[in-house]
């Protein structure tokens, strides 16, 4: 562990960090940044000491999206460019599944996730034995998992997807039922986009279900000219309230190409500082839900796993292998 005075805000590291502040400055005050520029510029130089790198989701906080993540995406983003580094580490700055997506896919890299408390609502909703029972009750029906599940679970389906492939994932399939599990919400959108009809399990993400129809109606009362855009773990009367669904991905695409004058990003919050520091020529309108598991994570946690490494992500090979089938499986389904 580095002394305290190793990460004082001294004129060096004031220099060094000048840059990346810059990245951030309309979303992090400057003076708040004499506490983060240390920890950032600690954590960049143990990276090129490790080979790290470090992949972060659209959740994370500003001064870790834009201070020390390498890689930045939505689910199925991190899952695929975790199979296109050359680094010897990789440090998953998210929760724990997507880690567990970066191992399998990366069974001989080290693999950190630097909270060991960065679980999910949806994750935690199923097991393996339930996906079982849901076989047996529908003999023959393929499984769709989303990757918001655990290792044991993906060893059990047929294939995975994300928020941003799940349409495409299940019409691959060729087939007219599947099963899709664990979210009941993305499961319904699903439904609404496809003529394969889609049997669901009821989890739910904690962040996502607490928006209602009622309230978007609300901001747009308050708010006039608001373009409405919401990810599809919410609840079916906010996507109808809704003018465009996406994954987190496609709601940072939608923005970056409309350019909407005022936006609400029905989502977790950090999202929205982090496209804010990037489009000065739109109003973020910020409805703060925030995942608990997510901020688990911070430059401090980051810092110190990559001085311990640890905690290692770590799956047993017979495991790792029916649950990386699902996962390179989805990988192969081609977007539209
Ligand atoms: P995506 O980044 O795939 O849209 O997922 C959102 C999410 O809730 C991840 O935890
Ligand atoms: Fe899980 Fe929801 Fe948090 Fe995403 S936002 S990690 S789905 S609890």
């Amino acid at each position: 562990m580095p002394e305290v005075a190793e990460l004082a805000y001294t004129p060096a590291v004031a220099a060094a960090t000048a840059p990346i502040y810059d990245r951030m400055k309309r979303v992090v005050p400057a003076i708040e940044w004499p506490f983060h520029a240390p920890l950032v510029h600690a954590i960049n130089e143990l990276k090129r000491e490790h080979n790290a790198v470090i992949l972060a989701h659209n959740y994370q906080t500003p001064e870790i999206f834009h201070g020390v993540a390498d890689i930045v995406g939505d689910s199925l983003a991190l899952a695929a460019k975790a199979t296109q580094t050359d680094a010897d580490v990789i440090v998953l700055a998210g929760v724990h599944f997507m880690a567990e997506t970066a191992k399998l896919l990366n069974p001989a890299k080290t693999v950190l996730i630097p909270s060991r408390n960065a679980g999910c609502s949806l994750a935690d909703s199923i097991t393996a034995a339930d996906v079982q029972l849901l076989r047996e009750a529908h003999p023959g029906v393929p499984v769709v998992a989303y990757v918001n599940t655990s290792a044991e679970v993906k060893a059990e389906v047929d294939i995975c997807c994300t928020s941003g492939n799940a349409v495409e994932v299940v019409e691959s399939l060729g087939v007219d039922r599947v099963i899709f599990l664990p979210d009941e919400y993305l499961a319904k959108y699903v439904a609404t986009q496809t003529k394969v009809e889609i049997i669901a399990w009821k989890g739910h993400c904690e962040v996502h279900e607490r928006f209602t129809g009622a309230e978007i109606e609300d901001f747009r009362r308050r708010f006039d000219r608001l373009t409405v855009i919401a990810h599809p773990e919410c609840p079916p009367d906010v996507l109808e309230a809704a003018d465009f669904v996406g994954s987190t991905a496609r709601m940072i695409d939608f923005v970056g190409s409309e350019k909407p004058p005022r936006v609400l990003m029905v989502t977790e919050c950090s999202m929205s500082d982090n496209v804010a520091a990037a489009s000065p020529e739109t109003e973020f309108v910020r409805p703060c839900n925030l995942c608990p598991h997510m901020k688990t994570v911070t430059l401090s946690s980051i810092l110190e796993s990559l001085q311990t490494l640890e905690p290692r992500v770590e799956i047993p090979d017979a495991l790792a292998a029916r649950a990386r089938r699902s996962v390179e499986r989805m990988l192969a389904v081609k977007p539209k």
